[in-house]
């Protein structure tokens, strides 16, 4: 727990309250407002948390200004150039970096994780072929309480590790089953002699009909975007994630309530609506017309992929995307895609212009992801499965970290009433 290091006094009415102010070991000093309401009998404000650290946390740090983004202490380049996926989940869920021997007994458990109760797959046939597969993901992870009962319960430390593998060890095959299901393809079954990418795009990607080779430079692509979505402190789902733990509601459902909230194209639906813009744009002669939409105060319009609550600087994800981005469409032979073109002269028009600039308006993680995953065969419903498939970590990382927080408590947020004040029912005849 943070200590106290400075005091802030506030005056209301004449009278002076002290608040505690503690200090992290990186970012903002925080105000503990815990006492504030019982002292005082006033709340604080603040719609959308702009200035409001909901927890504590020691899991991913980010530097807005700078552009800087921590797992566990260790930048994202580093890990995104240097590491890979299953090894950051390995940091994420337990703190740090796994030696050999721990990071191979990760890497089998999960692998061996990776099917799903057999009977989940009827599940899946009740939906309709051309349901999102982001509805299909939100379902079946959801359902995922009623297969995997055993563990549930959140106050036995085994299930909880239990459930954690379970997820990230799934998620996969139930983003891969969702893109079966709407393509009207058979189910493929995970295999234990691929990593954890390759896995994913066999899975994605292979028919009965024929053998399927995974291409490594795409499986590297693949698992450096899942590298790249892993955490991201308390973003809105991960937030909710949090919010629906602290009511004691097991693990399968707060991730389904993750992947929910995650749908929306202000956060992770972000990358299927970037590239539904980009290709709206269609040619580069067109980018000064959705610019000036996107700057019209009476539009709005926003250009997808661009801004970030967080950060007033380059989101470093988006910056690796980027160089990946030119990597893969190269390796595909498609580096004079047009989209790709568009997207890189849109974020140069952008950049340079002084509504963006004043406001501090970057590519964000969702700018580039899209472009890769689409020159990979992925359609654009597929792009957020990917991101909340990649998410899971961060949002089982949060959720262990929260229900070892010997203060929990369950959230119940405050608010500002400006309803009508006490007044009688009123007979129908008399309205
Ligand atoms: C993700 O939080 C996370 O960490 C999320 C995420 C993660 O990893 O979990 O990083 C993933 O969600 C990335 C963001 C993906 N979303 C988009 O790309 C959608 C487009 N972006 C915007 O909707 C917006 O930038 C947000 C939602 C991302 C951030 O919104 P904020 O912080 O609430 O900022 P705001 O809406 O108050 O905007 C500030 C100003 C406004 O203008 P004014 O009212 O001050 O005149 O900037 C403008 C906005 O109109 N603005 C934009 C814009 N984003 C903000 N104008 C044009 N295009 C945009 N994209």
């Amino acid at each position: 727990m943070a200590e106290q290091t400075k005091t802030a006094t506030l005056t209301i009415d004449g009278q002076s309250f002290e608040l505690p102010i503690l200090s992290p070991t990186s970012g903002p000093d925080v105000i503990d407002i815990r006492k504030l309401y019982a002292q005082a009998g006033v709340f604080t404000y603040d719609p959308g948390f702009t200035s409001t650290a909901a927890c504590d946390s020691t899991i991913t740090f980010i530097d807005g200004d700078k552009g800087e983004l921590l797992h566990r202490g260790y930048p994202i380049d580093q890990l995104a150039e240097q590491s890979h996926y299953l090894e950051v989940c390995y940091a994420l869920l337990y703190g740090e970096l796994p030696d050999a021997d721990a990071l191979e007994e990760f890497e089998a458990l999960v692998t061996r994780h990776t099917m799903i109760h057999e009977q989940m797959h009827m599940f899946f046939r009740g939906f309709r072929r051309d349901a999102h597969p982001m509805a299909t993901m939100v379902g079946v992870v959801g359902a995922m309480s009623a297969f995997y009962h055993d563990s549930t319960d959140i106050d036995d430390a085994n299930q909880r590790e239990v459930a954690s593998i379970r997820l990230v060890a799934k998620m996969p095959t139930i983003a891969a089953m969702a893109y079966k299901y709407s393509i009207g393809q058979p189910f493929v079954y995970p295999r234990n002699d691929l990593d954890y990418a390759a896995n994913f795009l066999h899975m994605c990607f292979s028919v009965p009909a024929e053998d399927y080779v995974v291409n490594p430079i795409l499986a590297r692509a693949m698992d450096r975007i899942f590298t790249l979505h892993a955490d991201h402190e308390q973003n809105a789902s991960t937030s909710t994630v949090r919010l629906a733990s602290s009511s004691g509601a097991n693990p399968f459902a707060c991730v389904a309530a993750g992947i929910a909230c995650l749908w929306g194209p202000a956060h992770g639906g972000a990358n299927q609506a970037c590239l539904e813009m980009l290709k709206e744009i269609g040619t580069v002669d067109r980018i000064p017309e959705f610019i000036a939409r996107a700057k019209d105060k009476n539009d709005s319009y926003r250009l997808m992929g661009f801004g970030h609550r967080v950060y007033k600087n380059f989101d470093p994800r988006a910056t690796v995307l980027k160089q990946s981005a030119d990597e893969v469409l190269e390796l595909l032979g498609v580096e004079n895609n047009p989209i790709l073109q568009v997207a890189k002269e849109l974020e140069r028009q952008a950049l340079a212009d002084p509504y963006f600039a004043d406001k501090k308006l970057f590519p964000n993680v969702d700018f580039y992801s899209g472009i890769i995953l689409e020159a990979m065969g992925f359609p654009t419903s597929m792009f957020t499965p990917i991101f909340a498939l990649a998410r899971t970590v961060g949002w089982i990382s949060q959720w262990k970290e929260q229900l070892a927080d010997p203060q929990l408590k369950i959230g119940r947020p405050r608010q500002l009433y400006l309803g009508d004040t006490a007044r009688d029912y009123v007979d129908i005849e008399k309205r």
